[in-house]
């Protein structure tokens, strides 16, 4: 018998994956070009008043468990912030304040998935997406999203795939809007023909809305609740992205809805967050400091969003300016997707590519397989433009090298 569970021995995260060598490269003195984090805590500095907030937390000793479902003021910022971006109404008893939406997706797969239950993922994905459902013995339907019109949902591929998985309905569909690894917002009208087809087969959606506030280049958004109101459903949301707050760990899982599948899964949640009894106490209040004081919150948005914007769209040019990659441009998160021309080139696939690429021009990047995209590689758009024309220089350079 295996010491190592089947699903344990499974996990791997197609980000991180070349940690290692990086790391060697590194102490023999490489300077790495790093663009496999979407880590924006690694590039910009948290809002003073949150760190305040932070700091204030722990003075007046706020070090303690919180009640498991989270501090109420959050969860009742959660709901104010919904009901003025998007008129969603839904009470503060209603959110589950998580370690991230991370543990939100720990949650759900665990509450919903039993062994051998099936979950529809459009792909690219999100990895951690695929971790979660697999560590439950869950089996993924992974439609693409169609690339030639701004990876936006294909429904045909959808209904395709569901007619293929006959006498399995899936648990969940779960659909991540702005999208991670495209960078690209789905439009409502897709999002509205998902929810009809998610509602005639009776499975439960779910929508990943971490990125909702980095919008640009005139981006179409709108949160999944306002399509879905009175059909079972999850939102998920936090404070990683649009705080730029990743290492708080600050994730909210919200049931805009009384149904009771939305209220069975809310009341799972309460009790797995029971279960790790709190998530972390001065980070809620920090956080909620960030919610409350909107003012500051948006100027400091606006600015980093004019940088973010600025930064992907010339990734996007430079990029697709070598030749030897076609990526659709950007208008939300700060990823950039790119397809490459892997017929121009003597390399197999995405996996060689991202490995010669760090051994021999030293950056760092994801290949497009480890989101469920064979033939992709997916640029992080964070750092600064210097940096990025650097990086795209560099790869520039390394096709030219492998060209056949
Ligand atoms: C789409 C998406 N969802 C969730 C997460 C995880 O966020 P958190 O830091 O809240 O766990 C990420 C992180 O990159 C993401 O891209």
């Amino acid at each position: 018998m295996p010491f190592i569970s089947s699903a344990g021995s499974g996990i791997e995260n197609p980000i991180l994956e070349q940690g290692r060598l990086a790391r060697e490269l590194e102490r023999k003195g490489s300077k790495l070009i790093k663009i496999n984090i979407g880590d924006p805590a690694m590039y910009f500095r948290l809002p003073k008043n949150i760190v305040w907030a932070y700091k204030k937390a722990l003075e007046e000793g706020h070090t303690a468990y919180l009640e498991e479902q989270g501090l109420r003021e959050l969860r009742e910022a959660v709901s104010d912030r919904y009901l003025d971006r998007y008129g969603i109404s839904f009470a503060g008893e209603n959110v589950v304040i998580t370690q991230g939406v991370s543990e939100a997706l720990s949650f759900m797969n665990q509450g919903m998935i039993d062994g051998g239950d099936s979950a529809v993922i459009f792909r690219p994905f999100f990895t951690e997406y695929l971790t979660y459902l697999k560590l439950s013995g869950g089996v993924p339907i992974l439609p693409a999203l169609d690339e030639s019109n701004n990876w936006d949902i294909n429904i045909s591929e959808l209904e395709r795939l569901l007619k293929n998985n006959k006498g399995r309905k899936p648990k969940y569909m779960l659909m991540t809007n702005p999208n991670n690894p495209t960078g690209t917002t789905l439009s409502g009208k897709a999002i509205r023909e998902a929810i009809e087809i998610a509602k005639d087969n009776d499975i439960f959606i779910v929508s990943d809305e971490v990125y909702d506030e980095l919008l640009y280049n005139g981006a179409e958004f709108t949160s999944v609740g306002k399509f879905a109101k009175g059909i079972p459903h999850m939102l998920l949301n936090g404070a990683s992205k649009n705080y730029m707050a990743t290492g708080l760990r600050v994730g909210f899982a919200i049931f805009p809805e009384e149904d009771p599948k939305s209220q069975a899964l809310k009341k799972v949640f309460i009790g797995m967050a029971g279960a790790r009894l709190s998530a972390n106490t001065p980070s809620q209040y920090a956080i909620l400091e960030g919610m409350r004081n909107k003012e500051k919150h948006n100027e400091f948005m606006h600015e980093k969003l004019l940088q973010i914007a600025d930064r992907s769209r010339l990734a996007a040019r430079l990029i697709n300016e070598t030749g030897f990659f076609t990526a659709v441009p950007p208008n939300s998160a700060f990823y950039l997707f790119a397809r490459i021309h892997l017929n121009k080139l003597s390399i197999k696939d995405d996996k060689e590519f991202v490995e010669l690429l760090l051994k021999e021009q030293q950056i760092q990047l994801t290949r497009g397989s480890g989101f469920g995209m064979e033939g992709f590689i997916r640029i992080v758009t964070l750092p600064s433009e210097a940096v990025l024309t650097e990086a795209v220089e560099r790869i520039r350079k390394f096709c030219e090298g492998h060209k056949k």
